[in-house]
């Protein structure tokens, strides 16, 4: 492994080397944030704690969290730790209500990011030489962007195509001959849909690598797409208020969930009710810590999003994360029964007839919530066989996940595609 010259510097570290260089990383993030944002004086004078506390990787939790609402009460700049002339890019991820969380990088951050995602893409089978076709979108988004300075600087050919014009997209894929594809799990299936509609085989293209994310996506979705297409199909996780993609990315050789570029992210995992640690290998909500971040240090950030850390296998100094199976916004509680919108996609792809487009619709029925699943049927399917799916999906999510829904089958395409993150819940419940 040592001399793999496939490997980076940061990923030759031993764990013991590892340790030692977030204790140091660490320790000047706090002193950073501490000196620099006054959120962080606040909240860290407010818990008792000054960056001198810390004197092992333990003591982390001494810290408090950051949330989206800091964020949000700091909007637009107030989190940053440079003054305006220092940042060299400014990100920002819409919210469902209100203002965007903004996110700012120096030139140093935007480097160290270029070289993460270079590491991701790498990991993921991507060499110097192909060519990646970029469908995430370009703009505040970070993952048209995020993903074209990591190409580039592992020296690929980006074609910076960014979401949406899905018929230009499969032109482009046919012609130019791209060998990577870095997209969102959905909007790869609306590339299928699109594939066969032009009477294209997905099969037949020049794609070997898929790089999918920015949203949970199920086994049974990444079976179905390295099928429909032929491909390797890899998970890269990233957020924004942490850099961007590229926080953890799978190796191709195992794809056994990602590996956490702890070098640069330093993770925790947290009871999300109580905010406390849980026991390593225990599920939880993610926390983050940035390690080398300067524009936007981020101490003890609270995604949301729920998973476990695993000790790491292809890259075994790096703890590796479960696949997502859900954010706990999304989580959704029926009638007592507490599910993720990623356990309805599994046993959809258990239907032969039914396609990977769904909605989850949530209405009041009296005092009680009701679910509608609303997925697309294969085209071409006849109403018996329609009937049949809709009885057999109801019967597994009764049987699986323990819920009644209402099944609704609609026709091929009447589902609301995205052109980057797909919207699984549509809640019209009263306020
Ligand atoms: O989605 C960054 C990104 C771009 C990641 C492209 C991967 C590829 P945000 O818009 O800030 O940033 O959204 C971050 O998306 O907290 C997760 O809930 C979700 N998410 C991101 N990657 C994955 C993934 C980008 N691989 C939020 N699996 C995160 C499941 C993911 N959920």
């Amino acid at each position: 492994m040592a001399t793999d010259d496939r490997l980076d510097e940061g990923e030759r570290l031993s764990i013991g080397d590892l340790r030692a260089l977030q204790l140091d990383r660490l320790r000047a993030t706090l002193r950073l944030a501490y000196d620099k944002v006054p959120h962080y004086r606040r909240a860290f004078d407010a818990a008792g704690v000054t960056p001198d506390d810390l004197h092992a990787l333990e003591d982390l939790r001494r810290f408090p969290f950051t949330t989206k609402a800091d964020l949000r009460d700091n909007y637009p700049f107030g989190m940053f730790a440079v003054p305006r002339e220092k940042l060299a890019r400014i990100h920002a991820s819409s919210g469902t209500t209100g203002k965007p969380t903004v996110v700012g990088y120096t030139a140093d951050d935007i480097a160290m990011w270029a070289q993460v995602m270079a590491r991701s893409i790498r990991a993921s089978g991507g060499r110097p030489g192909m060519m990646v076709h970029i469908a995430y979108g370009y703009g505040l988004f970070t993952g048209g962007l995020g993903a074209h300075y990591g190409a580039e600087a592992l020296g690929c050919a980006v074609v910076p195509m960014s979401g949406g014009m899905t018929e230009r997209q499969v032109q482009l894929i046919e012609d130019f001959r791209p060998d990577i594809i870095m997209v969102t799990p959905s909007y790869m299936l609306a590339l299928l849909d699109e594939f066969r509609r032009q009477g294209k085989d997905p099969r037949g293209t020049s794609l070997r690598i898929g790089i999918f994310g920015a949203e949970p996506w199920t086994e049974a979705m990444r079976a179905q797409i390295e099928d429909a297409f032929g491909i390797q199909a890899v998970d890269i996780y990233g957020l924004s208020e942490v850099i961007g993609p590229g926080v953890a990315n799978e190796c191709v050789e195992t794809k056994d969930g990602p590996h956490i570029w702890e070098d640069h992210f330093f993770p925790e995992v947290v009871d999300p009710n109580t905010g406390a640690p849980v026991p390593e290998g225990e599920p939880g909500e993610l926390v983050f810590t940035s390690l080398t971040k300067q524009a936007m240090p981020i101490i003890r950030y609270r995604t949301r999003d729920l998973t476990r850390l695993m000790p790491g296998t292809a890259r075994p100094a790096f703890r590796r994360m479960q696949k997502i199976t859900g954010r706990s916004d999304d989580m959704i509680i029926l009638r007592g029964v507490n599910l993720f919108p990623s356990q309805v996609e599994e046993q959809i792809l258990r239907v032969p007839d039914l396609a990977p487009h769904y909605q989850l619709i949530l209405t009041r029925d009296g005092p009680l919530d009701a679910m509608t699943i609303a997925v697309e049927a294969e085209p071409g399917t006849l109403p018996e066989e329609r009937e049949r799916a809709a009885k057999t999906l109801a019967h597994y999510v009764k049987a699986i996940i323990g819920v009644t829904a209402a099944i609704e089958v609609r026709d091929a395409g009447a589902i609301e595609r995205s052109l980057g993150k797909a919207k699984r819940v549509v809640d019209r419940r009263p306020r």
